[in-house]
């Protein structure tokens, strides 16, 4: 069954709210308020849906987070029962520092459909529609990966650009790119919007790979699979904690690696909306009038993916 297309306006409600009153916390060195106002929009929006909502993707679980906990119903109780996972501040340090690429983030799909992720790390990589599916694999070595991709996009291995999060744990990835002579994007946060580099040819990144958060790893693979792009991605699941948390999640092969099928599946709406200008949206502009927002947005069933831009006009 489909998720109804008048949905995917009132999704783009959603994050455009939590952007909004994410917006107001732009540079004031302040991640804590900045999320709590996004939580608080995007719980208030989502409670008035005609939805039966649980939330398998949040702020954490009910003893961490007072709203959009791991578990929490959402909607009015009424119409499609849907799984959803937000991450209503993606990038708080883009926020707390006035700089680009933070999102307010959700993705719904029928119950069911959708991951329930234990927020560990994830291994992930991520790669355009052309791309066969047995050219890449997590499992691969970088060289492996890099050579296959070159073969399958004809390009020379020094024209491809791989987008990685910045930190020490992808030392050696990062320097056997170097060694290969890939063109290296390293972001320094957001691995939603990095992950989704790979969907247009306009961003010029060939993959995506890398160690970030598990959650980050789902959402991305909702849009990912409405562009008709490929992620594969395994959990980092070491400590006891994590163990018992995937466990408790029903997850018990805790090495497995997972395809974009098993993460999400049938239909799904997937919504971004800046809230600072980053590269795949414009930020929140306001005036003392309106607010201006700019959301990508996907609906699988569609085969929808576009950037919405919505006016919420300020009540006097
Ligand atoms: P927050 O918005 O929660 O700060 O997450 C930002 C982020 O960069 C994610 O995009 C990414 O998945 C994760 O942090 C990486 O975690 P770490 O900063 O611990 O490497």
């Amino acid at each position: 069954m489909s998720i109804d297309k008048k949905y995917i306006d009132l999704i783009v409600n959603v994050t455009s709210k939590g952007a909004i009153s994410a917006s107001k916390f732009i540079g004031k060195k302040d991640k804590i308020s900045a999320d709590q106002a996004a939580v608080n929009a995007m719980r208030a929006e989502l409670n008035n849906l005609n939805i039966n909502g649980k939330v398998v993707i949040g702020e954490g679980e009910l003893d961490e987070a007072p709203m959009l906990f791991i578990g929490e119903k959402v909607g009015l109780g009424t119409g499609i029962s849907v799984d959803i996972a937000v991450d209503p501040l993606e990038g708080t340090n883009f926020v707390a520092n006035n700089l680009p690429g933070g999102l307010s983030v959700i993705s719904i799909a029928e119950k069911g459909n959708l991951f329930q992720a234990p927020e560990t790390y994830m291994n992930k990589i991520a790669y355009g529609k052309n791309v066969p599916d047995e050219a890449i694999d997590l499992d691969f070595s970088v060289e492996k990966n890099i050579k296959n991709l070159a073969e399958v996009k004809n390009k020379k291995i020094n024209q491809l650009s791989v987008c990685i999060l910045d930190r020490p744990r992808h030392k050696n990835i990062i320097e056997n790119l170097k060694k290969l002579k890939v063109n290296v994007k390293l972001i320094s946060d957001g691995d939603v919007s990095g992950a989704l580099l790979v969907t247009d040819e306009k961003y010029n990144i060939d993959l995506f790979m890398g160690i970030g958060g598990g959650p980050e790893g789902v959402l991305a693979a909702c849009a990912l699979d409405a562009f008709g792009c490929k992620f594969q991605g395994r959990f980092i699941i070491e400590s006891d904690k994590d163990i018992n948390r995937a466990q408790k999640m029903g997850i018990t092969d805790i090495k497995k690696k997972y395809i974009l099928s098993e993460i999400i599946k049938g239909d799904s709406i997937f919504c971004a909306t800046g809230i600072t200008a980053g590269d795949l949206v414009n930020g929140v502009i306001s005036n003392e009038k309106k607010h201006i927002t700019e959301t990508l947005v996907t609906h699988k069933d569609s085969s929808l993916t576009k950037i919405v831009i919505k006016e919420d006009i300020i009540k006097p």
